[in-house]
């Protein structure tokens, strides 16, 4: 039976990117959005145009680029961020302007110091210079699960009349209990009844881990539109996850009884994505795409599962794209098995990154027997991930370590930076350490490194090396950096200086205040 269409709206692009320790490059941004578009999602919200240019061109470049979704892009309540947001996303077939001002007592008397007409008079003005622009307009009341329920009626009632087409309530700090806000949703409807003529979206923050359910309440009491973010990414402990709530919808759509757009096959090589380019991982027993989701550990699970899958599997674990293949790949197996790879994985490459993988892939398959789909995931983000020239100020030009059972171990290390030669040497506890003082001892003390993992990804004593870092610099800002090779230290040597060259480059952005 039919049920009614649920708009997916992704700002995975947008409030995930604001997650601490995430940070999209401008091609990464693209790429993400290509597969969101290819996942089905109705509206992809790509930035916050105003927030730095680097946000201004992700979303102008997705404008650009990427058909089929309703492209989005952020503005706070005035007139040079709508302005700039239109610059952005006007390049699209399906522009979106999404305005917000934020509604609650706390937020209007502690943030904008505005009173309640003030407020709505702000909101008037921004939704009417938004539809000057764009047919499609919206506007959410942020922090509206704090704001007096009559006030967020008036606030909503005024958008509509001015033009707002989607009206979108956020549980801005993850404040809510699912059935009371299932309930202002309700009262909405009931208190504006021009709201079922326009689409009513709800996003929910998960700081009480209430964020999928909260998103579900609201479908039951009638919302049209959800938003969230791929792996429940975001703002401090996430924005809902669109993972979930889809699966919610299409398992037991017995009992939402409503559609969704969305073509599920395509979700874990999305979650992949996303967690390999924000450097965020996926924490294993995650629901729906955590690498626990469809492992059967117990014994009497997996008797279970091998009389009857129905028994202990709610959902087929085909139905989110999750084949658990284990692709092998050898020297002989060229560039097409390559491409084909990691097409499916969801990366789109130029002729010239497909070419410079399958060598990178050819010489470590004249090394290790086979290459897996892990190396060739890691050898691809490898080389899509390159510095532009004139990003990489600092470069590894040599290095040099000696370490022995019975010796402390040093290193010295040449650097070019800014095309000037500098040598530092370094003790450790280890080679790999030695190394990374050697080069904290020529760059200085402005950053310091605040993770390091180390991965073989296959093979023997020769397997391939993945290392990937964190660094901090002193405002708490987080680059996150990857680097592959088979020699562990020239890896880790490698990410330590890409990750200084990712801060050394980083523009500040500014987010709306909170
Ligand atoms: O959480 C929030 O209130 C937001 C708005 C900008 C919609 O992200
Ligand atoms: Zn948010």
């Amino acid at each position: 039976m039919e049920g009614r269409k649920i708009i997916i709206f992704d700002t995975t692009l947008r409030d995930g990117e604001q997650s601490p320790g995430a940070s999209l490059t401008v091609s990464d941004k693209l790429i993400v959005a290509r597969q969101l578009a290819r996942l089905g999602m109705d509206v992809i919200e790509a930035g916050f145009p105003i927030a730095s240019e680097g946000d201004f061109e992700a979303v102008s470049l997705v404008a650009k680029n990427v058909k089929g979704p309703i492209i989005c892009g952020l503005a706070r309540a005035n007139d040079k961020d709508i302005d700039r947001c239109w610059e952005a996303i006007r390049h699209s077939e399906r522009p979106r302007i999404h305005t917000f001002i934020a509604t609650s007592k706390i937020h209007r008397e502690e943030k904008l110091k505005k009173s309640k007409e003030e407020v709505i008079d702000m909101v008037v003005r921004a939704v009417k210079r938004a539809k000057q622009y764009c047919e499609d307009v919206e506007f959410s009341p942020e922090d509206a699960a704090r704001t007096n329920l009559d006030y967020m009626c008036d606030v909503v009632r005024e958008a509509i009349k001015a033009g707002a087409t989607t009206i979108n309530i956020p549980d801005t700090v993850g404040y809510a209990e699912p059935k009371e806000f299932g309930n202002r949703i309700k009262y909405l409807f009931e208190k504006v009844p021009e709201s079922k003529d326009i689409v009513v979206s709800v996003h929910c923050h998960n700081d009480l881990g209430n964020a999928v359910a909260n998103s579900l309440a609201a479908v039951e009491a009638g919302a049209t539109q959800v938003e969230g973010c791929i792996n429940g990414i975001g703002e401090r402990a996430g924005n809902a996850s669109i993972e979930e709530i889809v699966m919610n919808l299409v398992t037991r759509k017995d009992y939402f009884n409503v559609d969704v757009g969305i073509n599920t096959k395509e979700i874990y090589k999305t979650s992949r994505l996303v967690s390999k380019l924000t450097g965020i991982e996926v924490q294993r027993n995650k629901a729906i795409v955590g690498l626990n989701a469809f492992a059967h550990e117990a014994g009497i699970h997996q008797h279970g599962v091998l009389s009857s899958k129905r028994t202990y599997e709610i959902m087929e674990p085909g139905d989110i794209g999750w084949t658990g293949e284990n692709i092998v790949i050898g020297k002989h197996s060229g560039k097409h098995a390559v491409t084909n790879l990691l097409k499916k994985a969801g990366y789109e490459l130029s002729k010239e990154e497909t070419h410079k993988i399958t060598e990178k892939v050819k010489d470590l398959a004249d090394k290790q027997k086979n290459v897996e789909r892990d190396d060739i995931i890691a050898i691809a983000n490898d080389v899509i991930h390159q510095l532009s020239e004139k990003e990489q100020k600092i470069k590894l030009e040599e290095f040099a370590v000696t370490t022995g059972s019975a010796m402390t171990p040093t290193a010295s290390v040449k650097l070019s930076v800014d095309g000037e030669v500098k040598i530092g040497a370094g003790v450790g506890v280890g080679p790999v350490d030695a190394v990374s003082q050697a080069i904290w001892n020529i760059v200085g003390p402005s950053l310091r490194l605040t993770q390091y993992n180390l991965k073989a990804i296959t093979g023997g004593t020769n397997a391939l090396a993945e290392v990937s870092i964190k660094l901090m610099d002193k405002d708490n800002n987080i680059f996150s950096a990857e680097a592959v090779n088979e020699d562990v230290i020239k890896a880790s040597a490698i990410a330590i200086i890409i990750g200084i060259n990712k801060a050394f480059n980083f523009e500040k952005r500014i987010h709306p205040q909170r």
